[in-house]
């Protein structure tokens, strides 16, 4: 068994367990539409065992990037079904990312009406890149009203609706990185006094809504997860993340989700791939800075069902075949990682072209 053999996660068939991860690259038009370079893109990078998409947005407040895609009205859906088509032709499999980010924004980066909402009023430290105006403070966001949350979970359910109307093969659920999900489930983000903050388990209840809300679409074999506790990208901080998380995979176990996708954070007071390993260890996929060798001894030893890579994408659509063939890997080019069009994006060439 190596990373060339194929697996079965849930209801996902996956032709080898080289994954591609989720990577926001910020070629869409205003308003979260998908774009005719992104169709490339991603028909370039279908040898992958499995694509997760960049992140998208549920909903017009779960934009908070500039240039970066939704799923929530027809236009996004076509759009998306353009990119899903051409993934399939390939023979390809691809999971949707589900990304909401509540406080994580600024309004320039949101459509007309949206807001900037969050589990309380409390404003990331740190900057945000807007087209119009450079670096710029993240919003102040407003608490979401203890009314108002059902909707939210509302707008992931939709959001998966969707999904599989554009053709994705499934949809995963962006619990880290400071995201809304991350905003509930930290302590330092979480000052709510209902029963969505203060305990562990009153601060877990939203994801595992949102969870069971995504589940209840097309069955919980075609909805994975994306966690990295301890990370403190975007200004979160959690009391207790092994405690936080010990409880949230212990009621998820019950949900039988297709894959747990598990970033490493050495820094981080959890070894989250041995927290993965010890919930949903026979549907793991490992990420963060593996390397080809590392990631086959993982795979061989049964420790992780699949690996994702995200960087090794960027410059190499056809990151399979190379590894495959023993062949070197291309360099990315940092300058154009967010900027619009082709190039740096499906501008790179495969190994034999
Ligand atoms: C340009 C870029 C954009 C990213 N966007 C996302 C994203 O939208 N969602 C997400 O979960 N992770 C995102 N990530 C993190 C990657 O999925 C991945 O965890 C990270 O690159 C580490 O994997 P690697 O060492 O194989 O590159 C992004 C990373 C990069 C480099």
């Amino acid at each position: 068994m190596d990373l060339f053999t194929p697996v079965k996660l849930g209801a996902l068939e996956l032709r080898n367990r080289i994954v591609m991860a989720p990577m926001t690259r910020s070629r869409c038009d205003v308003d979260g539409m998908p774009t005719a370079v992104m169709v490339d893109y991603y028909r370039q990078r279908a040898s992958a065992g499995m694509i997760v998409s960049e992140g998208i947005a549920p909903c017009a407040d779960g934009l908070g990037y500039c240039r970066t895609p939704g799923i929530y009205n027809a236009a996004q859906i076509d759009a998306w079904r353009a990119i899903t088509d051409a993934v399939h032709a390939e023979g390809g499999c691809m999971v949707a990312q589900i990304m909401h980010v509540g406080r994580v924004a600024n309004a320039l980066n949101k459509p007309a009406g949206s807001e900037t909402l969050a589990p309380s009023a409390i404003r990331a430290r740190g900057e945000i890149y807007t087209d119009q105006q450079g670096m710029q403070p993240f919003d102040e966001p407003r608490a979401l009203a203890l009314a108002e949350i059902a909707a939210v979970v509302e707008d992931y359910r939709q959001a998966t609706v969707n999904a599989f109307a554009a053709g994705f093969d499934g949809v995963e659920l962006h619990c880290t990185s400071g995201y809304l999900p991350a905003q509930f489930l930290c302590t330092g983000s979480n000052q709510r006094t209902d029963r969505y903050g203060g305990s562990t388990e009153n601060r877990a209840r939203f994801v595992l809504e949102v969870l069971e809300a995504m589940a209840g679409v097309d069955g919980s074999g075609r909805v994975g997860m994306r966690i990295c506790p301890d990370n403190p990208f975007n200004d979160v901080a959690d009391a207790d993340p092994q405690e936080t998380f010990d409880y949230l995979l212990q009621a998820v176990q019950s949900l039988d989700l297709a894959y747990l996708h598990a970033m490493r954070y050495p820094r981080g007071r959890v070894d989250n791939i041995a927290l993965g390993q010890r919930y949903m260890g026979d549907r793991l996929i490992g990420n963060e800075s593996y390397g080809f060798e590392e990631a086959q001894k993982a795979v061989a030893a049964g420790e992780l069902m699949a690996v994702s890579f995200g960087r090794n994408f960027i410059a190499n659509p056809d990151l399979v075949e190379r590894w495959q063939g023993g062949l070197a890997l291309a360099a990315f080019d940092l300058a154009t990682m967010y900027t619009p069009g082709a190039q740096g994006y499906s501008s790179y060439p495969r190994a034999n072209t």
